[in-house]
């Protein structure tokens, strides 16, 4: 028989909004064996998404049983692989019931706007204004709070179990590491910061529950995880069935969290872009959380064990990798979302098209719950090139917006920006990205960095790397560079168009 393949491994299970992923990676941040699993996206009503929680159970699980296989296949072993981190989407709110563990209402994903009403009813309440300042976000309906308020409110089943003191709430970290450790039965029931810091729930000072916000959103009595480092060996523990049981888990970040690890920008100044279903750009502050004024969130970037949680202003956009999805799968303008750039590429620039994708509203730094997916600037001369165009256009406005809000919190302005996710896989978006910015793009050849970052963090729990200094080489070579070739003029007047169509999408919610 060939000979084993022997060395240090470490693993990542990435699960996102549209897909489940396992990746298995050496220590040079080498992927050896991946696979990934598109689930199904319900959409029940208007402006509401929803996933079942067993299919993304079901869809990590498949995902590590054939890349462990591919594994074996190629001459590794398992028994190498030394810990596994869990990388999520973000704020989706999961709710089971504490003693058998089955799920009482499909999860309702981050993007999904059925609470803006609420949200308006929220935002009056006497002390709403004091939020921010206690746990980093503002009233949207982005954050798991509103969305666990709502299953209280319409889900007979939630209130009931609320009553009974059995309703357990989770974000989907919390959801899958209670599965994957033995469920009901022996499951731990956990999160790590960087996702507390997503429900409302959390104090991002001290990075416990507050009791001021569980009292405010009336959710006492829920049952809630217990917060743990981000990178722990113990607090997670092993995987208890398949082809990896008794593998340790032992690290835990939201997946924009654990980009930002994955880039390896560990130090304050420096920032990274994810171009996945949403957009998310992550700026390191450092030691301190910094509360925005200029409508950003305060987040955890990660809180490793036995060292201080360092913590990043977020830009979050709602619809990027979406908006993709949108064109292929409603407009049909394109068969896969990798030819998006290809058929922008066909027209100079969008033809006088604005689309403002507000399919969720609009996220940061805007916060307008109450607009729409509009299109403006159409005539006899606009084509699907220019639909493309413009779609690409809106994610990277957006990033704009932010990053201008982003230098007036910090008083800095960025060299580069460093990107990663779907998107940034298109020279042609990317090069788009650097013309409306009017800034570098520094782009890693390994693209996988949320799952990266979730892997570094389990590493570093067990000692694969013990400093974070070790990782700064890693996926460093072979980055491409875009360069704006815009003129000045040119952004100004594109960006003020952009503007004024964000303006006019408003006002469509009564
Ligand atoms: O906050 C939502 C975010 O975590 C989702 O990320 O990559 O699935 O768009 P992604």
């Amino acid at each position: 028989p060939a000979e084993k393949k022997r060395g240090t491994f470490t693993a990542a299970i990435d699960q996102g909004t549209t897909s489940s992923r396992f990746i298995i990676f050496d220590g040079t941040g080498t992927p050896k064996a991946t696979h990934q699993v598109e689930f199904e996206q319900l959409y029940p009503h208007s402006g509401w998404i929803e996933h079942d929680p067993f299919e993304l159970l079901k869809s990590v699980n498949t995902c590590v049983e054939r890349a462990a296989e591919q594994f074996v296949g190629d001459g590794y072993c398992l028994e190498d692989i030394k810990a596994i981190g869990i990388t999520n989407q973000r704020e989706t709110t999961v709710v089971w019931d504490t003693v058998t563990g089955q799920p009482l209402y499909n999860a309702i994903v981050w993007a999904d706007t059925r609470t803006s009403r609420l949200v308006h009813e929220l935002r009056k309440k006497e002390g709403s204004k004091k939020l921010r300042a206690l746990c980093g976000l503002p009233m949207s309906t982005y954050p798991s709070s509103v969305k666990l308020l709502w299953m209280l409110r319409h889900v007979p089943a939630v209130a009931a179990a609320h009553k009974a003191g059995r309703l357990s709430f989770g974000t989907v970290d919390t959801w899958l590491i209670y599965n994957l450790s033995g469920g009901a039965e022996k499951g731990r029931y956990v999160t790590d910061p960087s996702n507390a810091s997503r429900t409302m729930f959390c104090n991002i000072e001290t990075l416990e529950y507050d009791e001021y916000l569980l009292d405010w959103f009336g959710v006492k009595g829920v049952n809630l995880p217990q917060i743990v480092p981000s990178s722990d060996p113990e607090a997670y523990g092993v995987i208890a069935e398949g082809a990896l049981k008794g593998t340790r888990i032992a690290g835990c970040l939201g997946d924009q969290s654990a980009a930002l690890v994955g880039q390896c920008a560990f130090n304050p100044g420096m920032a990274k872009n994810t171009y996945g279903t949403g957009c998310f750009l992550l700026y390191n502050t450092g030691e301190k959380p910094v509360i925005s004024d200029n409508g950003l969130l305060t987040t955890v970037g990660y809180a490793f064990k036995g060292h201080k949680p360092v913590y990043a202003l977020e830009g979050s956009v709602a619809v990027a990798g979406s908006a993709v999805k949108f064109l292929r799968d409603n407009l049909g303008i394109i068969k896969h979302s990798h030819e998006v750039g290809e058929l922008a590429s066909k027209v100079p620039d969008s033809g006088g098209v604005v689309f403002v994708t507000a399919f969720s509203g609009l996220f940061a730094p805007y916060w307008i719950d109450d607009a729409m997916g509009t299109i403006f600037g159409m005539s006899q001369y606009t084509t699907k090139e220019h639909i493309a165009r413009a779609t690409i256009e809106a994610v990277c406005f957006q990033t704009r917006a932010i990053l201008d809000a982003m230098e007036k919190d910090s008083g800095t302005t960025l060299n580069a920006l460093a990107v990663d996710g779907g998107m940034s896989n298109s020279d042609v978006c990317m090069q788009i990205q650097a013309d409306i910015l009017g800034l570098e793009i520094d782009r890693p050849k390994m693209r996988e960095t949320t799952a990266l970052g979730a892997a570094i963090a389990a590493g570093f729990a067990v000692g694969v790397w013990r400093d974070l200094n070790e990782l700064k080489g890693i996926n460093r070579e072979d980055r491409a560079t875009f360069w704006p070739k815009s003129s000045e003029q040119s952004r100004e007047q594109i960006y003020a168009n952009w503007e004024k169509a964000v303006e006019r999408s408003k006002g469509w919610l009564d």
